[in-house]
């Protein structure tokens, strides 16, 4: 992880909770959907590496919704298959978590305002619902991550 994540992640983390990073992971995915379960079994077994196993159904859920969005962002916006499209990044303080999703486009998410009978649009605010905060940002190198910070315990 580059230090740019690194102090962005460091500023992130120290006003959200004043605690410093203790961990990190990040993985490469394709755009392809088959990346939104290899990402959900990544974060559970990485969740339970670091012992979050009670952040995991929260995890889980940002990653699938996150993970999703930038696959069909990818795939909208240039030739599929090609590897490393993607990858999503976990770093965790002592009860907090961040999970990122990078994608080469650079489009901001949109949340929409959907209505009673939408069929689209709930993945943002779903987020919103699980994270103590969540945003997007446009890294050096490309693209953009749109990344959400989880806590142990939501009121
Ligand atoms: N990673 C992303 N890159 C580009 N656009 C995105 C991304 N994530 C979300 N969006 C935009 O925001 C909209 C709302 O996302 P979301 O709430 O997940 O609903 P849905 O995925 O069902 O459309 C998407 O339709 C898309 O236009
Ligand atoms: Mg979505």
């Amino acid at each position: 992880m580059n230090g740019v994540l690194l102090a962005f992640l460091g500023g992130q983390l120290a006003r959200a909770s004043g605690r410093v990073i203790l961990a990190e992971s990040r993985r490469d995915l394709e755009a392809r959907p088959i990346s939104v379960p290899v990402a959900r079994r990544y974060a559970r077994e990485v969740l339970a590496t670091w012992g979050l196993d009670d952040l995991v159904e929260d995890a889980l859920a940002v990653t699938s919704e996150l993970v999703t969005n930038g696959v069909e962002a990818t795939l909208r916006h240039r030739a599929p298959f090609a590897a490393r499209d993607l990858w999503i990044g976990l770093c965790r303080t002592d009860a907090r978590v961040i999970v990122q999703v990078w994608d080469r486009t650079p489009e901001p998410p949109r949340p929409a305002d959907q209505g009673r009978e939408a069929i689209r649009g709930r993945g943002l605010p779903l987020v919103g619902s699980i994270a103590e905060t969540w945003g997007c940002r446009w890294p050096q190198g490309g693209g953009k991550i749109v990344w959400a910070l989880l806590r142990k315990s939501r009121p």
